[in-house]
């Protein structure tokens, strides 16, 4: 089975995405590092550990950095809940995160799978940057990484221009796509691409399975807001790139370019400038999702949600 570490600030759409990993026979997930993101760290270590125990499953947790590199930058509570996970209540794991932090495990399971780890990164990318700092020969080690963040046209969910994972700690994103030949890339507008009806959503999660009904309270409140800000179709930007991970035979178009981030800009501090006619002269260090296919995509989430 193919080595899978997951970086994460879960999150509503983390916690799908990590669903569907736990449900790949293909995939071995090895390890959750923890990111600060759409809520504070504690929250989000708790977070994905009762992830882990609602899915039955005991991948070792890592936590990471709390703050950005540089910058404080606003959390995303008032999309997820305060806690991150929809504000149910929950009782708290009964397992607690691995001593080591999250940037050391990302460095130490890069050499016991080197050659052969797939790394999916769902937040901020402030553990993979710090990472980077410390070993970069890391690259060297990965056999493919896999990042939702950016708006490769400019059209922001942050802010204008700016995505929220990238956004959040925009010095960390400019490091990861400095360091790394080729990132895989599944952005925001592509996410806004593959949504599906509510409906459709409400079906899935009415399934009965434990998963899913933990999955339909922790994402009720997000799913409210999403219907009443973004219209008819519901999105979930940590799944989509997941499925792009765990299956990139599915995705129907691929587009690759140079990509660097913008550190310095007023307006558009944050945003992933893409060179899309390569004039600069930058290598392609971005392979960026365009069409991936729905149904497979939809078969990979109610399967996650179903499994038991
Ligand atoms: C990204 O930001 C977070 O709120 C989501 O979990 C996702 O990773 C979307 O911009
Ligand atoms: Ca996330």
């Amino acid at each position: 089975r193919i080595p899978l570490l997951i970086d994460t600030d879960p999150g509503v759409d983390d916690a799908l995405a990590l669903l569907m990993a736990f449900n790949d026979p293909r995939h071995e997930v090895v390890g959750l590092t923890i990111a600060a993101g759409n809520v504070g760290l504690p929250h989000t270590v708790a977070n994905a550990l009762k992830l882990c125990e609602v899915a039955g499953v005991d991948v070792p947790v890592f936590a990471g950095c709390a703050t950005p590199l540089l910058h404080m930058a606003e959390d995303a509570g008032y999309v997820h809940g305060r806690d991150g996970f929809g504000d149910i209540g929950y009782t708290p794991a009964a397992r607690q995160p691995e001593g080591e932090h999250a940037a050391l495990a990302i460095l130490r399971l890069s050499h016991e799978f080197a050659g052969r780890l797939l790394l999916v990164a769902l937040g901020p990318l402030t553990n993979l940057a710090l990472a980077l700092r410390l070993d970069p020969g890391l690259p060297s080690r990965v056999a493919r990484l896999v990042v939702m963040g950016g708006a490769v046209t400019g059209r922001g969910n942050t802010s204008a221009v700016a995505e929220f994972n990238i956004g959040f700690d925009p010095e960390a994103a400019h490091i990861v796509f400095d360091a790394f030949p080729k990132v895989d890339l599944a952005d925001w507008e592509a996410v806004m691409e593959h949504g599906f009806p509510h409906r459709d959503v409400e079906r899935w999660l009415a399934c009965g399975h434990p998963r899913a009904t933990f999955y339909e309270e922790i994402s009720r409140k997000t799913r409210q807001w999403a219907g009443d800000s973004r219209g008819d179709r519901w999105h979930s930007a940590d799944a989509l790139a997941m499925a792009y991970a765990l299956e990139p035979s599915a995705a129907l178009e691929v587009v690759e370019r140079p990509l660097a981030v913008e550190l310095a800009g007023h307006h558009s501090r944050g945003a992933t400038v893409v060179d899309w006619q390569r004039r600069g002269g930058s290598p392609d260090n971005a392979a960026i999702l365009m069409r991936y296919d729905q149904a497979r995509f939809e078969a990979r989430i109610e399967a996650a949600l179903a499994a038991r």
